[in-house]
């Protein structure tokens, strides 16, 4: 195998079309290109993601992401040593549209094709941005997922819990919608809490009295709800200071349960693997609040571990780090998957029980 891989990543698992180009010398990264389209504004007027027009958009976005990026990356198909296509999970729709344009393009131009785990590429995304060695300990959080998984190795991961109902990406946009904030929620939320006390009101941290890493979410938009109309009936409106106080508790919240849960991890993945994992890596749209970046920060820092959390761009949903999942499997040695199909249920680590429940990216894993 030649010392350098040059892999083409596409990405249609939800509302982003992205395409990127990464190299792999020697297992160090470089991120030739990276387009992401985003769908945004498609969805933003049914308040979430519409299966059909997401799929679509990508049908029609592929093909142009695609051209971008080589151009982007200096680079033609006959530079191309892989091809890799999210499989799952996530929208039907959205994969298929992937999957059979992966298809069509390696079959085309002979070019090996290899369907990623969309959760693997987060899982990943530290050792591409950052370098880190095998294990460490990943968190995904993000609008589709929410879970600890143990990196062992390109393709061996351990979930020690995940959430049972709402990813907190998820329950940030509900709540910003029922206080009339904008979307996405998650930021919305994090600049109306910066003049809000935490403390005036308290929302619930569900399963922190129960062991093990799984968490809940889903209670969070339903205590808010009930808090916005006992305002309401009370003082006929919600004003401004009430709706940052109300933001700063939900973050508080959900800052709370994800700190907690992470010494749990931590002290969970001394159990499994004999000693504390080095690094801490957080990746996923909610890594990038402020607050919650913080919180974990600090417990990384009593636990002696280092904190990663890589730049925004590639910690939410984009090609670049399915490109490098691909390079990283094919380091690993493994079997070329010739009949790579769309699966919207594909749990990582498919020895863990699996947690019932849908988010608002699709099917959970
Ligand atoms: O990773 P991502 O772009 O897409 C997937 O869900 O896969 O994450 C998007 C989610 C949205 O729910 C958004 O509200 C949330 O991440 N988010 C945030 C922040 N920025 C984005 N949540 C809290 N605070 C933020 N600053
Ligand atoms: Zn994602």
């Amino acid at each position: 195998m030649s010392d350098t891989l040059r892999i083409l990543g596409l990405e249609s698992s939800c509302d982003d079309t992205a395409a990127a180009v990464v190299e792999d010398f020697d297992s160090k990264s470089k991120i030739l290109s990276s387009v992401v389209i985003g769908q945004q504004e498609l969805h933003s007027e049914y308040g979430g993601v519409v299966p059909e027009i997401a799929a679509r958009a990508h049908a029609e976005m592929l093909d142009i992401s695609c051209k971008r990026a080589l151009t982007q990356g200096n680079s033609s198909l006959a530079d191309i040593d892989a091809i890799a296509v999210t499989a799952g999970p996530g929208l039907i729709g959205g994969l298929l549209a992937g999957v059979m344009f992966a298809k069509g393009l390696a079959a085309g131009s002979g070019i090996r094709l290899m369907g990623i785990n969309h959760l693997a590429g987060h899982a990943l995304t530290a050792r591409m941005t950052h370098g880190l060695e095998f294990p460490y300990l990943s968190l995904l959080v993000s609008g589709g997922h929410c879970q600890f998984l143990i990196v062992k190795s390109a393709i061996e991961f351990i979930r020690l819990g995940s959430t049972i109902d709402d990813a907190p990406g998820e329950a940030f946009d509900k709540s910003a919608r029922l206080l009339n904030l904008g979307q996405p929620g998650g930021p919305a939320i994090e600049a109306a809490s910066r003049e809000g006390d935490p403390c005036r009101f308290r929302f619930p941290r569900p399963l922190l009295d129960r062991a093990g890493c799984n968490m809940s979410f889903s209670g969070l938009k339903t205590s808010l709800l009930r808090t916005r109309d006992r305002l309401m009936a009370e003082n006929g409106l919600v004003g401004e200071q009430d709706v940052a106080d109300i933001c700063a508790a939900f973050q508080k919240a959900v800052s709370d349960v994800l700190t907690k849960k992470s010494y749990r991890a931590i002290a969970e993945f001394r159990d499994r693997i004999g000693k504390f994992p080095r690094h801490f890596a957080a990746s996923g749209g909610v890594a990038a609040n402020l607050e919650i970046r913080k919180s974990l920060k600090d417990c990384c820092q009593a636990m002696e571990i280092e904190f990663v959390a890589p730049p925004l761009q590639f910690c939410t949903d984009n090609a670049a780090m399915i490109a490098w999942a691909g390079a990283e499997e094919i380091r690993a040695n493994k079997r070329a998957d010739s009949k790579v199909r769309a699966r919207p249920r594909w749990p990582l680590d498919e020895k863990s029980p699996p947690v019932a429940g849908f988010g608002k990216k699709g099917a959970k894993a």
